[in-house]
């Protein structure tokens, strides 16, 4: 998996033609994934005054939250995703952008955040960067603040991923194609796990409060998680609700079949 130095080169030179909508065709289209697999697990947190977004690319959630506060910092490690977000949101005076080295929040000031939102992400990001996001977050959040964000889970399968790279590269695509195998072409960061995260977030100072350990695009193995995280003895403070959802995909396929705009051939109101 990549450091902080490939995720750099690789998001900088990347050509972006569809803003990152492509990412979401298998829930049928972008508003089908976050009104149906995104809003439903934050919407007790919004709306609210200022949120940090991290890693927002191209802006494709970015476009959603915007209306769901008074302030809305983006913070990028790809100068081309931050100037290109400034210019598609340039009419929304109460956004902010910031270029970061792709571990520092130095330009957020201290207790002025009450929430943290990263999506689809900091799945390439490794137990290293996430340590440092959420050292910081501890003195960013406002002590009433709470994040939610998207991660790595892979560091589960490590058994499974040695015996995956010793076969043929060919073989080993077709089976984490059928599903057979936790999906190494997803580029995730095999440092972390649900586990891992809520160990930083204690380390830091954070509870974390909700963790779903999500399967993605192929398959059922569970190579993600969401976390929902806040300062330790804040008013979300409680015992962790955890749970396993190998069945996202499931739920992507009915939204994408049944319920988002690209299954209507007409489109009434576009
Ligand atoms: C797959 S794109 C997703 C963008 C957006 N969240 C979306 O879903 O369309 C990954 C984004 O994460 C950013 N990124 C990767 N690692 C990062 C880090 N450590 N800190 C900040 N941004 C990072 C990349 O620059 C890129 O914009």
């Amino acid at each position: 998996m990549g450091d902080v130095a490939e995720n750099r080169t690789l998001w900088d030179s990347k050509d972006w033609p569809d803003e990152g909508e492509s990412w979401s065709e298998w829930w049928g289209d972008t508003g089908a994934l976050w009104y149906g697999g995104i809003l439903p697990r934050i919407h007790a947190f919004v709306p609210t005054g200022t949120i940090l977004e991290i890693a927002p690319g191209y802006g494709r959630w970015t476009h959603y939250l915007r209306s769901l506060c008074d302030r809305l910092v983006l913070v990028d490690l790809s100068q081309q995703c931050i100037d290109h977000c400034s210019q598609r949101f340039g009419e929304d005076h109460h956004i902010e952008y910031f270029v970061n080295d792709g571990r520092s929040l130095d330009m957020i000031e201290d207790c002025s955040l009450d929430f943290v939102f990263s999506f689809d992400s900091l799945v390439h990001a490794e137990a290293d960067v996430l340590e440092s996001y959420l050292g910081q977050l501890r003195t960013k959040l406002k002590p009433e603040g709470i994040g939610f964000i998207h991660h790595s889970n892979i560091g589960r399968y490590r058994r499974a991923i040695r015996l995956a790279r010793a076969l043929p590269p060919r073989v080993m695509t077709r089976l984490v194609e059928r599903g057979m195998l936790p999906d190494l072409i997803a580029w995730r960061a095999e440092s972390v796990t649900a586990e891992v995260f809520s160990g930083l977030c204690e380390r830091a100072g954070l509870r974390c409060v909700a963790q779903e350990e999500i399967s993605w695009q192929r398959g059922f193995h569970l190579i993600d998680t969401v976390s929902v995280f806040t300062p330790a003895r804040s008013g979300w403070d409680r015992s962790t609700r955890h749970m396993r959802n190998p069945l996202l995909r499931l739920e992507a396929a009915r939204m994408a079949g049944t319920y988002s705009r690209t299954s209507f051939h007409h489109q009434v109101n576009p």
